[in-house]
């Protein structure tokens, strides 16, 4: 079965951004999916390459969302080195195998890319979500 990486529960409860999370789970799935099926290195090229530009612009625009919610400076910081993280990851991983011969198997690093970066990114945007719902208990309780 394929796997899958956006759910319900993944919302953080900003629009623009679960929506962008839904979109990039949906490329994940489609870059697990060509790498599980052993598609063709520049067929999973394009996916990754579409990915990656994808992952950099929510990044950004969630970055700019922290600093308008207050997020405190010092988790916005670690927030930044989550994605910076990911992405040198992504790059290190895809770029490794990328350059090696045509015929060279998928290592597992790269097969569990998606999962890893997931586990990482959903961690710390859920730590946004617990925010928003500190600084937001009087719109929950109707006040
Ligand atoms: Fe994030
Ligand atoms: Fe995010």
């Amino acid at each position: 079965m394929a796997l899958t990486f956006w759910e319900e529960a993944y919302r953080i409860g900003i629009d623009e951004l679960d929506n962008e999370h839904m979109e990039l789970g949906a490329l994940m799935a489609r870059f697990q999916q060509a790498l599980d099926d052993h598609e063709d290195k520049a067929v999973i090229g394009s996916i990754f390459r579409n990915l990656r530009g994808k992952l950099v612009s929510h990044f950004n625009h969630e970055e700019q969302i922290l600093r308008r919610i207050d997020y405190p400076e010092e988790d916005v910081k670690a927030h930044v080195d989550g994605h910076l993280d990911v992405l040198y990851t992504f790059d290190h991983e895809f770029s490794k195998w990328e350059k090696a011969p045509g015929d060279a198997p998928i290592p597992g690093e790269l097969s569990h890319l998606c999962v890893w970066a997931i586990t990482e990114l959903l961690t710390a945007d859920m730590r946004v979500k617990d925010h928003l719902s500190r600084s937001r208990p009087a719109k929950a309780s109707g006040e």
